[in-house]
């Protein structure tokens, strides 16, 4: 006989069972991130960061789920010889990072059920942050309002960002910020995590990009915040494009010499252009003495980034610190010059004027906090500034640059674009009279289109 009041308790009694189950099942999984990163050669690797010890599976397409690798495992990084915070403590890393790669010819991925971002065929639309943390800094006196969405907005960058539906996003730098506690009595940023292990990495970064980490593959490029006595444990673990090895984990100063100077490499958009990536997360502000070090590995380096640009028509340099840029300042009315010294005086040994190898059209860059589109009358490529994801505001960029105002040398800019705001960025390839060129787009935070640019045989115009 049917009883409908029995019947009711028994669906809510199998409703609550099963909720129970699948939150035990999302419990035991543990897993807390799934995103799909840009290596070289064309490779990808897919990433799963779990609090339990062992990796989960990954189903590729349809075929028998494999097991994923561990490569880093949980574990607790003595504070470094060489810590340069006062308030520096050991970095807790209690989660996993397992990988995968991407074998070619599947076309989807699953982990537990959860759909990873899949390389696809072509790009078209590539998203575009940088500097992105809530700073904490207490050598700086600098503390953000990590609390509020609005004054930390990476969260919002994010989602808006992720609306656009890119193809690739490029995250060009400055991830990790937290590096010294609120101070007390601060509301703004009370109770945030701090230190250079998992819990700061996972409130400054990989919580609020969720959404933008599910929706497509990600190229990652290093900051100064992620070189070795900084994050750069933080970034080897989790979204260094090569293996983890000890070499290059910045667990050990003796090894910075590897850790701190990634070899570049270029990343392919079309039969026409290419990425090249470059890590100058060393770098310093100060012009090299040709006996540093430094200035010999990176001289190296940008041999080995000009012999790849030889390889594509056309080459968008990607590397954190700009070289052709006007400084942030807090009177925009000012102009001053903003590029790395000492960068420039490393790529200045092989192309005294223009910096960058000859195919170069497009130079991109984070580390000043604003967005900045310089195109030149003279032979310089355009120089892109996208430092404005959501880390602190440090000024304005200047209102204008008048032909007499010099970034570097004899480099007369021709076309300028500007916003001191926080916001995001996309290029967009574009076929026009049969020719490859990009468009530009400049976002507020919340994906309002405010600055279009076309990008063109190595100049831009900006609207
Ligand atoms: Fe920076």
């Amino acid at each position: 006989m049917f009883e409908p009041v029995r019947m009711l308790g028994l669906i809510r009694t199998v409703s609550v069972c099963l909720l129970a189950l699948s939150g035990l099942q999302a419990a035991a999984s543990g897993i807390h991130s799934v995103f799909t990163v840009q290596a070289p050669e064309g490779q990808w690797v897919v990433r799963a960061l779990t609090t339990t010890a062992h990796c989960p599976k990954i189903q590729w397409d349809r075929k028998k789920a494999e097991q994923m690798k561990v490569r880093a495992p949980q574990g607790e990084v003595p504070v470094r010889s060489d810590a340069v915070q006062s308030d520096s403590k050991p970095a807790v890393f209690d989660i996993t990072s397992c990988e995968a790669h991407w074998p070619k010819g599947a076309k989807s991925a699953k982990i537990e059920g959860r759909a990873v971002p899949a390389p696809g065929k072509t790009l078209q639309r590539i998203l575009i942050i940088a500097d992105t943390g809530c700073r904490l800094k207490a050598s700086e006196n600098a503390f953000q309002d990590c609390n509020d969405a609005d004054k930390w907005p990476f969260q919002k960058v994010a989602q808006s960002a992720a609306k656009l539906k890119p193809d690739l996003v490029v995250h060009i730098g400055d991830i990790h910020y937290r590096e010294s506690p609120c101070p007390e009595g601060r509301a703004g940023c009370a109770g945030a995590t701090w230190g250079y292990g998992w819990d700061a990495w996972r409130d400054d970064f990989f919580k609020p990009a969720q959404p933008l980490l599910a929706a497509a593959p990600w190229l990652f490029v290093r900051g100064n915040h992620e070189s070795c006595f900084r994050a750069g444990q933080g970034w080897f673990r989790f979204v260094d494009a090569l293996p983890w090895t000890q070499a290059r984990n910045c667990n050990d100063p003796a090894n910075d010499m590897q850790g701190d100077f990634s070899e570049p490499y270029a990343v392919s958009l079309s039969k026409f252009a290419q990425f090249i990536v470059f890590d100058s997360s060393k770098s310093s502000g100060k012009a090299y003495q040709p006996e540093d070090p430094a200035f010999l590995k990176y001289q190296a380096q940008v041999q080995l980034a000009a012999q790849l640009a030889t390889k594509k028509a056309e080459s968008f340099f990607i590397n954190h610190h700009p070289l052709l840029a006007a400084a942030s300042s807090p009177d925009a009315s000012k102009f001053r010059p903003g590029g790395s010294a000492g960068l420039q005086s490393v790529f200045s040994m092989s192309e005294p004027q223009r910096l960058f190898p000859a195919n170069v059209s497009v130079a991109m860059h984070g580390h000043v906090h604003l967005f900045e589109a310089i195109s030149f009358q003279t032979d310089h490529p355009v120089s892109l500034v996208m430092g404005n994801s959501g880390s602190m505001n440090e000024g304005f960029a200047p209102k204008d640059i008048k032909p007499t105002d010099r970034v570097y040398k004899d480099a007369v800019v021709d076309n300028y674009a500007s916003r001191s705001d926080y916001g995001f960025a996309t290029l967009d390839r574009v076929f026009e009279g049969g020719q490859e060129t990009w468009l530009l787009t400049e976002y507020t935070t919340e994906g309002q289109a405010v600055i279009h640019c076309k990008l063109k045989q190595g100049k831009s115009r900006c609207d």
